[in-house]
């Protein structure tokens, strides 16, 4: 690993596996966290930002939590309380912040910090990409200030909330497809490779015998069976799956694509649109993450929750 750590900003809707995610990236040597972003996604804005505050300040972090957009571009705000709960952590007793949120509007501190990094920032984006659409129009410039942005998002088969549309690009198909307008390095972490990045149920029980409080969070938010028909071998780490890859893709397989996204569909709506190749004459603008070694990305997640 090269000693330069990577400035990140996380993008998140905690939200379970924004959870997970986040007790992940705090213990990945190769990040420089930056900000933690929130938006409105599983739950709403406001529930996003507690949880967000809450969850970084069980992991021991003083980070700044920016909050962001509390619906979609030009949608009613969709959200998943059937998967994380009204108040988007299962109810799980996580105490109050006492810590607040910025005052910086996720989109201006994306942009500050993409300048303040000259050309070296990148997004972990694990939620709609609402707040990186309001950036892109109102910073004119910030494609170009972003190294790269890595998406838990869309599918190249499938979807979790229609039969072809994941929830992240669903909730906000015009916001996606600007992102993948962008001409931003994107890389897209899609159900494809993200139900391959799951835990089974006993090795969820190891990450708890750890015995610490962000593991027993962990094991607490790591569902193992609301997404069964998805996934019957064990709990799929959607947005865990995004931050691994963007500390460390060699365990990773990677095909270079295009993929658009449907704004226009009644059936197809916030469908990730690809062949997996481009022979379509349309320039490729994703690196698409298909799969992964799932036992080096299991022994990875405990390794790194172990650091706790
Ligand atoms: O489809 C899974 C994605 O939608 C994850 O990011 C989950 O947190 C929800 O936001
Ligand atoms: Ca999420």
């Amino acid at each position: 690993m090269s000693e330069k750590k990577i400035p990140v900003i996380i993008d998140c809707d905690p939200g379970c596996d924004d959870t997970a995610a986040l007790l992940l990236a705090f213990r990945c040597p190769e990040f420089d966290i930056r900000a933690v972003t929130t938006v409105s996604g599983n739950v709403s804005l406001d529930k996003t930002t507690y949880n967000a505050l809450r969850v970084t300040e069980a992991i021991g972090s003083d980070v700044r939590v920016c909050p962001g957009a509390d619906r979609p571009m030009f949608r009613d705000a969709v959200y998943a309380p059937h998967v994380h709960g009204e108040d988007g952590l299962l109810g799980i007793p996580l105490p109050a912040p006492q810590k607040k949120a910025s005052f910086y509007k996720a989109w201006d501190f994306i942009y500050e910090e993409a300048v303040a990094q000259k050309g070296e920032l990148e997004i972990i984006a694990v939620g709609p990409l609402t707040n990186l659409s309001i950036a892109l129009g109102k910073y004119n410039d910030l494609a170009g200030l972003i190294k790269r942005i890595v998406i838990m998002g869309g599918a190249a088969q499938g979807g979790n909330v229609t039969p072809c549309a994941e929830f992240n690009i669903y909730v906000d198909p015009e916001a996606a497809s600007m992102v993948f307008r962008s001409g931003i390095p994107l890389c897209v972490c899609g159900l494809d490779v993200t139900l391959k990045a799951y835990l089974t149920a006993q090795e969820i029980k190891n990450i708890k015998a750890l015995g610490t409080p962000q593991a027993e969070l962990f094991a607490g938010v790591t569902q193992e069976n609301c997404e069964k028909r998805f996934c019957p071998a064990g709990a799929p780490l959607h947005d865990p799956a995004a931050v691994l890859f963007a500390a460390d893709s060699s365990y990773f397989t990677v095909q270079r694509c295009w993929m658009g996204v449907e704004t226009k569909g009644t059936i197809t709506l916030g469908k990730t649109v690809t062949d997996c190749w481009s022979d379509a004459q349309k320039e490729p603008n994703v690196d698409l993450v298909l799969d992964v070694d799932r036992e080096r990305f299991a022994a990875r997640v405990k390794e790194l929750m172990g650091k706790y």
